[in-house]
């Protein structure tokens, strides 16, 4: 297989890339499940935005949404990268409607929502399914484009570049083996110009509200090829994912109550009914996620509840019915009407702030190699991400990253003689037939990450907990090696790397900034303002 552009994942940074880009030569995009598995099509809020149409009657401005960002970020922000994403937003939602993606309207304008952090309503949405919305239009245009190739069920292993073929001379990517989890068969898949959109690492805590595919192949992959990582230490938990221990499933363990019914005056309260939050930030149950986050994990640790409520039973009847009909309706499903009882919910592990580090272009420090989306960093978050940043900066990077890929790396300039790709080689044993092992770690991994490593963590804690990643990375390691790869192979040796990350970036910030919080160092220290960057080699 070979194109001119090879994008690894489906969602709207990887799509809004291919979309662009195939309009200047071949683009094959492959995404390890079928094409709805994405984070983007799970999100709810929304994408912010400040549109020349909405800001006339809000007195909202491309400033202000700038300066909301800036403040979440914590100082770790880089503000050049907070500029160019923000003010090109309009030119991105334009080309997401320009897809066929379709936003709530109230009189012919957009209507817009509000979240936490935000200063004014700025959240473009469709309803509540707003990431379906979005993956339904980019999924089917890609459908439509004859340059593009989508391939759902392929799952790339890992990139291919001239370092690890033995070149000494500049390093630069040169494709991918990509596992086909239909038939079993590893490929080859060549390209000079390599997108990685693969998305967040979620699913390397026992709660998360990611779907099962958010596995950090992203930046593992970015990581194993020796691109930079950086800022992986802030992990961004969502204060609100429905508590029910009687539900089973993993859509039930994950399903998010958006912090759009926040947005819409709902109110988080404690058993006897208290605002705790209020306590933390004057902005309650409307400031930053970290705030209020920590704020509940105080709440639950001081109480010993297992969870606290999003009360939205004082909003006139019928209101969460027309406003939020998948919440509302599953909800429903779970015995719950939001409607007259309040809603238990805990916080949960939801978006992954660093990754591979890139300019704001997606450029990574491996030539030919960009990154897009939730596995990139950009600088855009800093320390903690404002919502409804990140389908935002999806749409908008994956443009900028196009620009620059043909302007450094046009496909009529590919490299001459590109050196032979040896095939794949499967391990010595045929099919894993110890699959506990599999889940035993997969599980290991995320229960110690959720007790050591989430949202309150010490140094103690988490040492520990980097001891016992290195040893399940050898065994996992071990088993990789030694068996002939699948999907689950290759998901619990991301996770294990993803885990690894947060926590060496972790370990090496000795303050509290934004996501980060620790007991041992509990303010914030000028000197550690800067981004936590790692590389492999
Ligand atoms: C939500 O709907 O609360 C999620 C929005 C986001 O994480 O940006």
């Amino acid at each position: 297989m070979t194109a001119d552009f090879l994008v690894i994942g489906a969602g709207i940074a990887g799509l809004s890339f291919a979309l662009r880009a195939a309009r200047h030569g071949s683009v094959t995009v492959i995404t390890k499940g079928d094409a709805y598995e994405s984070n983007t099509a799970w999100a709810q809020g929304g994408i912010a935005s400040v549109l020349d149409d909405t800001q006339r009657d809000s007195g909202d401005t491309v400033e202000h949404h700038i300066a909301d960002t800036l403040d979440a970020g914590a100082g770790l922000c880089k503000e050049t990268a907070v500029r160019a994403i923000i003010g090109e937003g309009e030119a991105a939602i334009r080309g997401l409607t320009g897809h066929g993606a379709s936003f709530d309207r109230d009189n012919g304008h957009f209507e817009l929502g509000k979240e936490g952090g935000h200063s004014h309503r700025r959240i473009l949405h469709a309803k509540d399914t707003t990431g379906r919305e979005i993956a339904r239009a980019l999924i089917e245009a890609a459908h439509k484009t004859p340059n593009i190739t989508l391939l759902e069920h392929h799952f790339a292993i890992d990139l291919i570049t001239t370092s690890k073929l033995g070149a000494v001379a500049e390093d630069r990517v040169l494709g991918a083996y990509v596992l086909d989890r239909k038939t079993g068969e590893v490929r080859v898949f060549r390209s000079d110009r390599v997108v990685l959109a693969a998305g967040g690492c979620g699913k390397v805590y026992l709660y998360t509200t990611n779907p099962d595919s958010a596995t950090g192949d992203g930046v593992a992959l970015g990581w194993r090829a020796g691109a930079s990582v950086a800022n992986m230490e802030f992990i961004q938990f969502h204060p609100t994912c429905f508590y029910n221990p009687a539900a089973s499933g993993p859509e039930a363990r994950s399903f998010l109550v958006s912090e759009a019914v926040r947005g819409e005056g709902g109110v988080l309260i404690n058993s006897k009914g208290e605002d705790f939050t209020i306590n933390s930030d004057p902005r309650g149950s409307l400031a930053p996620r970290d705030i209020v986050a920590r704020a509940i994990d105080r709440e639950l640790k001081r109480t010993a509840a297992p969870c606290v409520y999003l009360d939205v039973t004082h909003k006139p009847k019928g209101f969460m019915r027309e406003r939020f009909p998948y919440i509302h309706g599953s909800l429903l499903k779970y015995g719950l009407d939001c409607e007259s009882q309040p809603i238990p919910v805990v916080p949960a592990a939801h978006y992954q702030c660093g990754g591979v580090l890139t300019d704001v272009n997606g450029k990574t420090t491996v030539r030919g190699l960009f990154a897009v989306g939730e596995a990139a960093c950009t600088g855009l978050h800093g320390a903690n991400r404002l919502a409804s940043n990140s389908l935002l900066e999806g749409a908008v990077v994956a443009r900028r990253a196009l620009d620059e890929m043909m302007r450094l790396y046009p496909p009529e300039k590919s490299a001459p003689n590109p050196p032979p790709i040896p095939e794949w080689e499967h391990g010595d044993v045929a099919e894993p037939d110890e699959l506990v092992v599999i889940y035993h770690n997969w599980d290991e991994i995320r229960r110690l990450m959720w007790d050591y490593v989430s949202i309150v963590r010490t140094d103690n804690r988490l040492r520990r907990a980097a001891a016992r990643l290195m040893n399940l990375k050898k065994e996992v390691r071990e088993f990789y090696w030694g068996h002939r790869v699948t999907a689950d192979i290759l998901e619990l040796r991301n996770l294990v790397s993803a885990a690894t990350l947060i926590v060496e970036c972790a370990l090496r910030r000795k303050e509290s900034r934004g996501l980060h919080f620790t007991l041992d160092h509990p303010e914030p220290e000028e000197r550690y303002r800067s981004d936590t960057v790692i590389r492999k080699f």
